[in-house]
């Protein structure tokens, strides 16, 4: 047996062993049920200041620190039962959707500081009501609920926060426009919808306040994080980075843009560069051949563009062919009211904030005719792996995680618990095809699709970059299938268009990171039709009437 196996066989058994030490939990709470039911809206909600006044009297009078904590546990461990019923009863009576078995155990998994495996469509979302609301009735401040984006923080807080305002908690939701009044407001509520980015920014944001009264984060109490392993493992390393501007002028970057589209491009044959600049994709390159550096000189009015005095002005007309040659709008960036945003290169997404370093930002945006944004100096940063692991309680959920277990382990200490689904799998899950060479790899896509669509099979395509979306794009057209194309630029909209694409015939191109979180339900999702069907007439949703 090799490692790995071994490894899968020790993971598997001890998977079976927990999910069968919290069999009895879930029992307990199912046999609360029917005495639940029986309560009032009112006495339900009365239910959350007794828990809450509960849990102080556990803590209470107790100074030391680590005593409080094991105490809080304690306490905390001996009403799940009854509160993950109540959160039940609660989630019936207001989303009319009454958590499964298996949602209960990842429940308690999240509520353990754990990782749940809960394979796609197993009703995440609904799983962390459970032990945020547990968690936030410590009322120690920061129980944060992590998304992927925007679109899913709001949509969570509202879905999921009518369940949580039935019981009398109240829920906050960070969105990117919010100014720091709204901020604060957000994170006193009880439980805190937002993404990674936001909760990461404010956190360096409150750092660099000269004043405690202006902070907005309360604490770092329980983190629970949803698409963990892509918040955790795919983007950790990723620096958060509040950077201000320095005092640098920046007309040396027009000037040097302004040149390169009088340069010619040459190319490179045997060592031998033709041409005044030559350009090396794979190696992702480009620079001014000997010709090309007298032209430059010539057109900039400088003596010897490698004299030290020219230093500066040599590196700006290096960056600059980079940015003509190399990075392509609606590519590698977009423009978006007057800013160049880095597009991500495997998830398609758009990193607003984030900067390109050594002045090629500032070259992209005078390709671009934006105004250019100074040079910029780092006044602080965090990664968002550092982040994360100010809480004092972690926890994720995940369709996939069982192959990062290993290093979600070594990383964070979290270990993976795979829950099994509601009812038996039906999807068939096919194992990966291989091909001897691309195109042969693009063939075989394209007739998969076009067979899917003339049979009328809804197709959804996953791509690793938006490069690949447009290229199985462009091969589409050329074969009159109909499709849609989506890189994760335009949150809401994708989200409709997700919706959606369980139509019949439906063909629908994404990366990852496109819609994530919406439900494709096969033949459309009539909500999403329903709304979209209003807004066309123009009326308001809750303006509609029964015949709408
Ligand atoms: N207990 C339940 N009863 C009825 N419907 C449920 C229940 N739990 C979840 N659902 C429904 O299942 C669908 C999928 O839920 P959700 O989006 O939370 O899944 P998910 O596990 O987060 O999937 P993904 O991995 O794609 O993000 C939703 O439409 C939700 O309303
Ligand atoms: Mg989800």
């Amino acid at each position: 047996m090799g490692f790995d196996q071994l490894l899968t066989k020790v993971f598997g058994s001890s998977n079976q062993r927990y999910l069968k030490s919290v069999q009895p939990i879930v029992e307990q709470i199912n046999e609360l049920e029917p005495a639940i039911k029986k309560l009032s809206d009112e006495q339900l909600r009365a239910r959350t200041a007794e828990f809450k006044e509960q849990l102080q009297q556990a803590v209470a009078g107790v100074t030391d620190m680590n005593e409080r904590k094991r105490r809080e546990r304690e306490a905390l461990d001996e009403i799940l039962p009854e509160a993950f019923a109540i959160v039940r009863e609660a989630s019936v009576r207001t989303t009319g959707m009454r958590h499964f078995d298996v949602q209960l155990i990842g429940g308690i998994v999240l509520h353990q500081g754990k990782i749940a495996e809960m394979r796609t469509g197993e009703g995440k979302t609904l799983v962390a009501t459970l032990p945020a609301y547990l968690n936030a009735l410590t009322g120690r401040g920061g129980v944060h609920v992590i998304t992927v984006n925007d679109y899913l923080a709001s949509r969570d807080a509202e879905w999921m926060g009518q369940i949580h305002r039935f019981l009398g908690l109240e829920v906050g939701c960070i969105q990117n426009d919010m100014d720091d009044f709204e901020r604060q407001a957000a994170y006193a509520a009880d439980i805190t919808y937002g993404t990674n980015n936001e909760f990461g920014f404010d956190y360096l944001r409150d750092n660099m306040k000269f004043d405690l009264a202006t902070c907005v984060q309360r604490g770092h109490y329980f983190a629970i994080v949803d698409e963990v392993d892509s918040i955790l493992i795919d983007e950790a390393r990723t620096p958060l980075i509040i950077s201000g501007p320095s005092d640098e002028a920046t007309d040396k970057y027009y000037k040097a843009d302004a040149i390169i589209p009088q340069l010619k491009k040459g190319e490179e044959l045997d060592g031998k560069k033709t041409g005044e600049y030559v350009v090396d994709e794979r190696q992702h390159t480009a620079v001014l051949t000997e010709d090309g550096v007298d032209k430059a000189e010539k057109l900039l009015g400088v003596g010897n563009l490698y004299d030290p005095s020219n230093m500066e002005l040599l590196h700006c007309v290096e960056q600059a062919l980079k940015a003509h040659t190399l990075y392509r709008l609606d590519h590698q960036y977009v423009v978006q009211e007057g800013e160049v945003i880095i597009v991500d290169d495997f998830t398609g997404r758009l990193m607003k904030g984030r900067r390109w370093s050594d002045g090629l930002h500032q070259a992209v945006e005078a390709k671009e005719g934006v105004k250019i944004e100074k040079e910029n100096q780092t006044l602080a940063t965090i990664t968002l792996q550092n982040y994360f692991r100010l809480y004092e309680k972690l926890s994720g959920m995940t369709g996939t995680a069982e192959t990062e277990a290993a290093e979600f382990q070594t990383t964070y200490k979290l270990d993976v618990i795979v829950i099994p689904t509601h009812m038996p799998m039906v999807r068939s899950d096919f194992s990966d095809v291989i091909y001897r060479t691309l195109p042969e790899k693009w063939d075989a896509v394209i007739e998969e699709i076009k067979d899917c669509h003339e049979r009328g099979q809804p197709a959804l395509v996953g791509t690793v970059s938006v490069e690949n979306s447009e290229l199985i794009a462009t091969r589409l057209q050329r074969e009159a299938v109909p499709h849609n194309v989506l890189n994760a630029k335009y949150h809401e909209r994708e989200a409709e268009i997700i919706a959606q694409a369980g139509r019949k015939g439906a063909v629908t191109i994404a990366t990852n990171m496109a819609g994530r979180g919406t439900d494709i339900l096969l033949g459309g999702n009539p909500d999403f039709m329903a709304r979209e069907f209003l807004k066309k007439q123009e009326v308001a949703t809750d303006a509609a009437t029964e015949e709408q």
